[in-house]
């Protein structure tokens, strides 16, 4: 980092690459970051007032650093070639068509940026790969720079997954666990690593992994399939519970508390969603696929089977609480986010089971705190493009409203509004009888059967759920 300020780039205005460019120049006097994405409307809102999603914390930081060391562009040339280290922080969505499609992973944006690179740079740069990518991409990667890079400029490659959750990613950033720095064996790779290493320099030495660049990147498959797979082992868990009359929030903290299992991510529910599990976890089974590992990729898929299990289990408990008939009742769909903090409704549990229960034929009136009424009409449309969502469904601003005169209340997001309704007052505006479904154990369940509520709470004892 000779030069003051230190001139960095990054490619993709999303959830990864605005929060990381935001810290590190709270972090970091020193450099100055650029922000490129070829969606102008998305840099247009990072510009403006109404940035494009909510993440707590991150509008303070927008607005203390925009235009002064952190700054927006749509005019790719100037930010990479003024550049000397560039992070690609672009989508790596699961591919929608062709071979490997529903599992492979769609390196078109990735590809992208190398082009772009090699175009516009006029002198070395340090390419980071931070977007999670299939194992090897790095080199695929290298492959494409150097056959188009103008002379004599080089690029070193190193791989910097990112670990931050949203909803808490300026936490995260703030305080990482881990940084991991994967790059190659040779001088001028460690030298990259080295000015890498300053640019976390809020990070203690300790808690950075340095590795080789395949491991690197599947360190991140690796921790985010570990991750899935808790979810999933804790709702299979949740499963057994409600018909031996076991409680899995009993069991969750029985088992949290051996320091070789631990607390955090033992909450059953109605399974993961998010633009990352479900699409990781397709990238290492493909991967495994690709290199033949049979046993290994029927491992992995299983706890993708489970995630859809539990979904649909859901929605059976509610047409069998309710005798299979929703036919045009009013249910109240309290949250569509994919969890709190976050308006990002990506491969949210919300919109498989709002599908489910629209095709039963019910009115849905569903609120969520964050998310827009555009992106909940566009997800649901996405699974139904032959239904008219107006006549089925209707998004409002408030929970009241869409409780009032609901024959059935589902909380499909674990915010902390919820757990604060007030269930006497709830009781009195719904149809009788009146239900709850609770997906992420926020209703304390056994108030609302006082007050008269017809309860179900994912891996609560059955005995307790029909009494
Ligand atoms: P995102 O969809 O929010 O943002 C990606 C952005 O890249 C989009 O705005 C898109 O317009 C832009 N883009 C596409 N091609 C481009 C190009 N050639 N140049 C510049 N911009 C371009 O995605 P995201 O959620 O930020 O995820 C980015 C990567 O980070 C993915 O690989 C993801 O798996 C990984 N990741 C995501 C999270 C998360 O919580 N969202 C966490 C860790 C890692
Ligand atoms: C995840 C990883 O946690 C993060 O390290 C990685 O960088 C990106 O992917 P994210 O998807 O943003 O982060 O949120 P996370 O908190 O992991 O939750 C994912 C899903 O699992 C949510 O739908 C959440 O509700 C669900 N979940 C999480 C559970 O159902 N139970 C739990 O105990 C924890």
């Amino acid at each position: 980092m000779e030069k003051k300020p230190y001139p960095i780039c990054c490619l993709g205005a999303g959830y990864v690459g605005v929060p990381t460019m935001a810290v590190i120049c709270e972090k970091n006097p020193d450099i100055k970051a650029t922000v490129f994405d070829v969606d102008e409307k998305r840099i247009a809102a990072w510009k403006s007032e109404n940035l494009p999603f909510y993440e707590p914390d991150l509008e303070d930081i927008i607005k203390a650093k925009r235009d002064k060391s952190l700054f927006f562009s749509t005019d790719a040339e100037k930010s990479i070639n003024e550049a000397d280290l560039i992070y690609i922080c672009v989508g790596t969505p699961t591919k929608t068509t062709g071979i490997g499609a529903g599992m492979g992973t769609n390196l078109t944006y990735i590809e992208s940026t190398a082009r772009m690179i090699a175009k516009y740079s006029k002198t070395n740069k340090i390419i980071v790969e931070k977007s999670t990518v299939p194992v090897q991409t790095s080199s695929y990667l290298e492959k494409v720079l150097k056959a188009n890079a103008q002379p004599n400029v080089t690029f070193e490659i190193l791989s910097n997954p990112e670990f931050m959750a949203e909803g808490s990613a300026i936490r995260d950033l703030r305080k990482p666990d881990r940084v991991v720095i994967g790059g190659k064996d040779t001088e001028s790779a460690q030298k990259a690593i080295e000015i890498l290493k300053k640019i976390y320099c809020w990070v203690d030495d300790k808690q950075i992994v340095t590795t080789n660049l395949f491991s690197s990147e599947l360190i991140k498959l690796t921790a985010n399939a570990f991750l899935a797979q808790r979810v999933s082992s804790i709702n299979a868990i949740a499963e057994v519970a409600e018909v031996t009359g076991a409680n899995v929030h009993e069991i969750a903290r029985g088992i949290g508390l051996d320091s070789r299992i631990g607390p955090k991510f033992l909450g059953a529910g109605i399974g993961f969603g998010g633009s990352c599990f479900q699409k990781d976890l397709f990238n290492l089974i493909y991967l495994c696929e690709w290199f033949n590992l049979k046993e290994v990729v029927a491992y992995w898929k299983q706890v993708v089977i489970m995630n859809d299990h539990q979904r649909k289990r859901f929605v059976m408990k509610i047409l069998n609480k309710m005798f299979n008939n929703i036919t045009s009742k009013k249910i109240s769909v309290l949250g569509f986010a994919f969890k709190k903090d976050t308006s990002d409704t990506r491969e949210s549990p919300a919109i498989y089971i709002s599908d489910y229960l629209i095709k039963e034929g019910a009115h849905l009136s569903i609120y969520d705190p964050k998310a827009t009424k555009e992106t909940i009409l566009r997800d649901l449309q996405a699974l139904t493009p032959n239904v008219n969502l107006e006549k089925q469904v209707t998004v409002v601003s408030n929970a009241q409203d869409s409780i009032k005169e609901s024959h059935a209340i589902l909380i499909l997001t674990d915010w902390d509004e919820f757990k604060e309704l007030n269930l006497a007052e709830t009781y009195k505006i719904m149809e009788k009888p009146a239900y709850i479904f609770d997906g992420r154990n926020v209703i304390d369940q056994k108030e609302a059967r006082k007050i008269g509520f017809e309860t179900y709470s994912v891996g609560t004892p059955l005995i307790y759920n029909s009494d």
